[in-house]
């Protein structure tokens, strides 16, 4: 039997509203329920642990039919919002370097998700927000005008372009024919690891990654670095890049970064510097000779989610000159029906060509509360990490692990008398019982080899008073764990 053709009378489907006012009436709510969740963040726990049922709500199978906006979001409050962890967004979390947010942000993506503009370029009012806000994040790093950027997801997206470029500017060939045996390239012993994950993303292998010691301060030995970089020339291999660090992950140390970029021009290599949150340290006039020397570099990756406080996703990388960055990434095929000389339009400046509109919200924000509010926050934060830094030194059953030049403090619980590696033992569990008794979070690290809690700071939330009640119940659970080790040695 043939198909029947559709008649313009049958009713075709859209996934608008039939209701307008309903829905409108829903999204509302939906503002007014998030508001509140922002607004009281600081009453519920940090982290909660969610009951099995509520965990297999996530094992249903998709629907085959919907059961409408309200229901759905019912859904949503009820096996999501309730037992979603505030992590991040409390004023006690400090664990590995995450960002707040905040409740503009949040309705920035909203109006951004409303817009819904797939920001490729052409002749578009978001695409001069988003070049608009890329010349911003050039000047307030120190970049000159004509330099080249893109937002991107993240640091480590940030990171990845940052080296393909790198790579790609030793040689047009790269492009064509993959990386060489024998590339090599440097960053210090405290790199990131998408440094790494990047590396072997691309082709470049981690065995020619070369990871310098670093000195007391957690800084790259130059010299051992100049050393690594003769000898393996001399072995006939070809060093091609050095990553700088502006903020170390482990204890926000800063490499020289003035030495490194003498270094790379005696060296004709590329400088990379991975600034995930302390490049920020550049809006901050007492903290900007951190990253005396981020202005010489090549390229640098950095993040407005972490210390820039934007809401999930947007990071950044910039590139000295555009020109390197649309070599790498410039191919146009007939489909995009772009003549060679249309200027160059994001898909040239990246990967990605299906690009969310992220450049609205970081627009918003710096038109909010400008960068001067941006800039005494993240002092503030610094602020409150020495404060930190004076509380542990100031009980002898703390110990300070690592220097604090920034925002990041490591420290550990160490009593009396207690080896090393019981030590270990015990702040390995501090850290996840400070968590859930709401005393705040840190993450776990190891600092030359010894387990130590990680406070990293990049939290508009968090008040001085937060980390003397956090110290105290430190020193508290500590002892009490000191305590019952000799009969729990298992300690988790
Ligand atoms: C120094 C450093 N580089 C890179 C990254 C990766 O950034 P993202 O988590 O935004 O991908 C981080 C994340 O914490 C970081 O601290």
């Amino acid at each position: 039997m043939e198909a029947r053709l559709p008649m313009a009378q049958d009713k075709e489907l859209s996934l608008d509203p039939e209701n307008w006012a309903e829905l409108r009436k829903l999204g509302h709510k939906m503002l007014d329920d998030m508001m509140n969740h922002l607004e009281h963040v600081r009453d519920r726990p940090i982290m909660q642990r969610m009951p099995d049922e509520a965990r297999s709500a996530f094992m249903q199978p998709p629907p085959m039919q919907g059961i409408g906006a309200e229901a759905a979001y019912r859904d949503f409050v009820e096996q999501l919002l309730l037992h979603q962890s505030n992590f991040n967004k409390h004023p006690r979390f400090w664990g590995f370097v995450v960002g707040t947010g905040s409740p503009s942000g949040m309705l920035a993506d909203m109006l951004a998700s409303g817009l819904n503009v797939n920001v490729v370029g052409g002749p578009l009012a978001s695409t001069m927000l988003e070049m608009q806000v890329t010349a911003w994040m050039k000047g307030l790093l120190g970049f000159p005008a004509e330099a080249g950027g893109i937002l991107v997801s993240g640091g480590s997206m940030a990171n990845l372009l940052g080296l393909t470029v790198a790579r790609n500017s030793k040689s047009g060939e790269v492009k064509r024919l993959g990386a060489r045996r024998g590339m090599t390239i440097y960053g210090s012993e405290e790199m990131h690891v998408c440094i790494e994950k990047a590396v072997e993303m691309l082709g470049i292998g981690s065995d020619n990654m070369r990871k310098v010691p670093v000195d007391s301060e957690y800084r790259i030995d130059v010299q051992a670095l100049e050393k690594r970089i003769r000898e393996d020339r001399a072995a006939g291999l070809e060093p091609f890049c050095v990553v700088g660090n502006a903020g170390t992950v482990n204890t926000g140390s800063f490499d020289d970064l003035e030495a490194l970029a003498d270094l790379c021009s005696r060296e004709a290599l590329w400088l990379h510097v991975d600034g995930a949150f302390g490049a920020w340290a550049a809006i901050v006039p007492e903290l900007r000779h951190l990253v005396k020397g981020l202005e010489r570099a090549d390229s640098v990756a950095f993040d407005l989610h972490k210390w820039m406080y934007m809401p999930y996703d947007v990071g950044c990388v910039l590139f000295k000159r555009q020109s390197d960055q649309v070599r790498t990434f410039s191919n146009r095929p007939d489909y995009f029906a772009m003549s060679k000389d249309t200027p160059p339009q994001f898909a040239d400046f990246g990967f990605e060509l299906s690009r969310s509109f992220r450049a609205l919200k970081v627009w918003m924000g710096l038109k909010e509360n400008g960068v001067a509010k941006y800039s005494a926050l993240v002092k503030q934060n610094v602020g409150q990490a020495g404060y930190l830094k004076t509380l542990v030194e100031s009980r002898p059953e703390l110990e300070l692990m690592a220097p604090v030049p920034l925002n990041t403090v490591c420290f550990r619980y160490r009593g009396r008398g207690i080896p090393d590696a019981a030590l270990d033992e015990l702040n390995k569990g501090l850290s996840m019982r400070l968590m859930f008794s709401g005393a705040g979070a840190a993450s776990e690290t190891k600092v030359r080899g010894r387990a130590a809690l990680r406070v990293c700071i990049t939290n508009h939330r968090t008040t001085r008073r937060d980390l003397e009640e956090f110290v105290e119940a430190a020193a508290q659970m500590g002892a009490m764990m000191a305590q019952g080790q000799g009969k729990n040695p298992q300690m988790h």
